[in-house]
């Protein structure tokens, strides 16, 4: 409602083909995406662009090529803070229902299964006092590391580019690991909270998943391609590590069969976001940096 206010809008609500993406360069002088597109260096047209300003719907913008926008004169932006809690809470959610196997348990009693309790009945594992690690110590990282430190009575270490100096983190006494396979070993939980990037391409391969704990739960709710499936799928056959919480996927929205099978997984369809007030909090994000941008005036959230 408040974009029409401001602007003629048209909505398209799945991924555009390459031949949609030129003609709407040609049509449009701004364009909103959102990780299920790509915006990637080869749907351009040849010819002058109408459009000025890629306003992204998020805040990860691993689907656009950067480089190549900018070299097409477009300003990129992303929609940074407005999201935080909620993709803590979901991350927090994948933890507790792989602790305590909460979907394997509803699927047993939908089917008809559950025979009554009795005391060896799915024994899970306990997350109070148990010790987290987070990769990635951004701002969805620490929402996390507070929330199941103080929610949870959990142990935070983090693994991070560098220490984090906020005194909330101090507070909580979280252990800064400058090595990766350092901290793996000493993890019942790890959870990514990195940005998906050349960097972290399959950061968590066979080598880093049999530094984890057989106990150890992975959980991802950054990006797909932090995690080589592959080599979880491998990983959780062998029963190197105990089970994984999984928001988001390689090739989404494609899930590996072999996950779909496995109990001690948890699969959802990138909800990291999806509550309403979030969703209009990134919406109106987006709004304040088209209405910049239209303005000329300087976009609150430039990422290229
Ligand atoms: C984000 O904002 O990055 C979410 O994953 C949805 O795109």
């Amino acid at each position: 409602m408040a974009m029409q206010q401001s602007f003629a809008v048209t909505c398209q609500n799945s991924p555009m083909t390459t031949q949609e993406w030129q003609r709407a360069f040609q049509d449009y002088d701004a364009i909103c995406p959102c990780v299920a597109d790509r915006v990637s260096a080869d749907v351009y047209p040849a010819a002058k662009l109408r459009t000025c300003i890629l306003a992204n719907y998020g805040v990860g913008y691993n689907h656009i090529d950067t480089s190549a926008a900018k070299a097409r004169g477009l300003t990129v932006t992303n929609t940074p803070g407005v999201l935080t809690d909620a993709t803590a809470d979901l991350a927090m959610t994948l933890l507790l229902m792989l602790a305590r196997r909460a979907g394997e348990g509803e699927r047993q009693l939908r089917a008809g299964l559950w025979s009554g309790w009795y005391p060896t009945h799915m024994m899970g594992a306990m997350v109070t006092g148990a010790t987290l690690g987070i990769i990635g110590m951004g701002r969805i990282g620490q929402a996390m590391a507070f929330k199941a430190h103080f929610g949870f009575g959990m142990k935070i270490l983090y693994h991070n580019r560098r220490p984090v100096t906020e005194a909330g983190i101090a507070a909580m006494g979280a252990e800064f690991c400058e090595h990766l396979a350092d901290m793996l070993g000493r993890c019942d939980f790890v959870a990514l909270h990195c940005p998906s990037g050349p960097a972290t391409h399959h950061l968590m391969n066979s080598e880093r998943l049999a530094q984890m704990q057989p106990h150890a739960f992975l959980i991802n709710t950054a990006r797909g391609d932090v995690v080589d499936e592959t080599a979880l799928i491998q990983a959780l056959s062998a029963g190197q590590i105990a089970g994984a919480g999984l928001d988001v996927y390689e090739k989404e929205p494609a899930v590996p069969a072999a996950l779909t099978q496995m109990e001690n997984v948890v699969l959802l369809p990138h909800l990291g976001s999806a509550t309403l007030q979030t969703r209009v909090a990134m919406g109106m994000r987006v709004l304040r940096n088209l209405d910049a941008f239209f303005s000329g005036k300087e976009v609150p959230d430039r990422v290229a």
